[in-house]
């Protein structure tokens, strides 16, 4: 048996009420802090860099902050995000010239470390590398905005990941981004995921002037 983490996207929250966002997706029973980096240059979108990292440990989050770099290049903000305090580090192969040194530079500096495909990445980018990370995040929507509908090919593209890990004996995470909902979280778990980033799902769901509203989507996954 699998353990199953959720992993709130906060790209779909309140920016202006941030750290309390944050406080009651976990409260709600959310495991991972999902934290979508993107740089107007590799994604058409502009979001949040390793300074709200730093403020979201200043305010008290010690849940793990799981730090999706959608950026070119990557190297140097993996170093501001190791500072600002992420658990995982994850980064698109494509925007990096030589991953497996990005790879290294995240264990380094004690993070986890991860690669993300898009939906027309093909994952022969482990091959070389498989042994170098510790989760693969597959994107079942092309990034750059939440609120977008899952493709359903991933389907097939979790199992061949869950095939590779399960084939390395290695302890690696495998996670799914991008249109995960209560209707189909069942099958992309049945698919091999087992770290769910959800954005829109979870920061959309209830009435806002409820305090709870996230308890029971959180629970229903
Ligand atoms: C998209 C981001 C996602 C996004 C998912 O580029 O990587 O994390 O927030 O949002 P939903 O769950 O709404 O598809
Ligand atoms: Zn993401």
């Amino acid at each position: 048996t699998r353990d199953f983490l959720i992993a709130p996207s906060i790209l779909s929250a309140d920016f202006a009420r941030l750290g309390e966002e944050v406080d009651n997706v976990l409260a709600s029973g959310a495991d991972i802090v999902h934290f979508d980096v993107m740089d107007n240059h590799y994604v058409p979108n502009l979001t949040i860099g390793p300074m709200v990292c730093e403020a979201l440990r200043k305010h008290g989050v010690t849940a793990p902050i799981d730090a999706h770099l959608m950026v070119r290049p990557v190297d140097r903000l993996i170093g501001d995000f190791i500072e600002a305090g992420a658990s995982y580090i994850t980064f698109h192969p494509e925007a990096s010239d030589h991953v497996d040194r990005s790879l290294q530079l995240i264990r380094d500096g004690g993070c986890k470390a991860g690669l993300v495909f898009n939906p027309a990445t093909p994952l022969a980018y482990l091959d070389h590398v498989m042994d170098k990370v510790d989760m693969i995040l597959l994107m079942s929507v092309n990034p750059g905005f939440g609120g977008q509908a899952f493709i359903p090919g991933t389907l097939d593209k979790l199992r061949e990941a869950r095939r590779r890990i399960d084939a390395s004996g290695l302890d690696i995470r495998l996670e799914i981004d991008g249109g995960v909902k209560v209707d189909n979280i069942a099958e992309i778990a049945q698919a091999g995921a087992d770290t769910f980033v959800a954005g829109s799902a979870v920061f959309k769901a209830g009435s806002e002037a409820d305090p709870h509203r996230y308890d029971s989507v959180i629970r229903e996954f």
